[in-house]
């Protein structure tokens, strides 16, 4: 199957690999990313090294690795060059007030650049994430390879209602750090999206919670947390197989900055 999209499957960005704890020196790992069999190891230095599997004995090109959060990034472009650009380590995944870092996996049908256009698209949260009413854009500034956006609205939580803050800050067009702010529950996260070749996506979504005094509510939390968040975002995937990419959709004030979004994500391709 070939890209439903106008542009590369495979914008010029950092993508997740995996875990950092996954690769160990002398192991080699395998992994279908960008189209490629790829194959990681960490040296003896510990240093993380990924390559094309076909090309392993001759003279393979290895793609820049950055590690940050506990996670292995590299960096992959459709042309050879040099990220100018890193991603930043968020204090609470080390922070003891938080609890552990957890992780969710799945995949999708979709181009990296959707998720994206989805954390931006304000209208959508009423009708595919059943947000009671659409969340006001507080925040939304663009800034070389990353911007802030931040809406806020409200979300029916056991039949109350509660605001919901949702802060995300993508760095590049792969990874995008979010912060969501409930009265309840306060959450961190680093989603990655990494394309598996030109239809398929991985996602992977490591997060923490902020902890209190009451153990028994981080234990229930760490129970329900995977599957709530897996809710709130597993909607859109079905829409995302069929999605067509019209370059110049019809966009109305409540939309989002979607256009916007659009300029900005040109410049990894
Ligand atoms: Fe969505």
């Amino acid at each position: 199957m070939t890209s439903r999209y106008p542009f590369s499957s495979y914008p010029s960005s950092w993508y997740r690999i995996d875990l950092a704890r996954n690769i160990l020196i002398g192991k080699l790992n395998l992994y279908q990313y960008f189209g490629k069999s790829l194959v990681c190891t960490r040296d003896t230095d510990g240093k993380v090294i990924l390559q094309d599997g076909r090309t392993l004995l001759g003279n393979s090109i290895h793609y820049p690795i950055h590690e940050a959060n506990g996670i292995v990034f590299a960096y992959h472009s459709d042309t050879p060059q040099t990220p100018d650009f890193d991603i930043p380590e968020i204090d609470e995944f080390r922070d003891p007030q938080w609890s552990k870092v957890r992780t969710i996996n799945y995949q999708a049908t979709s181009h990296v650049q959707e998720f994206v256009e989805n954390a931006v698209d304000t209208g959508h949260f009423v009708t595919v994430h059943q947000m009671p009413s659409i969340p006001n854009v507080e925040k939304f500034e663009l800034m070389g390879r990353t911007f802030a956006f931040q809406s806020v609205g409200n979300r029916k939580v056991l039949g109350f209602n509660t605001s919901m803050d949702i802060r995300v800050r993508p760095v590049g067009l792969a990874v995008i750090i979010g912060w969501t702010l409930t009265r309840m529950l306060e959450v961190r996260n680093v989603h990655c999206v990494t394309p598996i070749n030109e239809s398929r996506v991985q996602i992977s979504v490591s997060y923490v919670f902020k902890k209190n005094w009451n153990p028994l509510r981080t234990f229930i939390l760490h129970l329900i947390l995977n599957r709530a968040l897996y809710n709130f975002t597993s909607p859109d995937l079905p829409i995302f197989a069929e999605k067509k990419y019209i370059q110049k959709p019809m966009l109305c004030g409540k939309d989002g900055p979607i256009a916007r979004v659009r300029h900005w994500a040109q410049q990894f391709y």
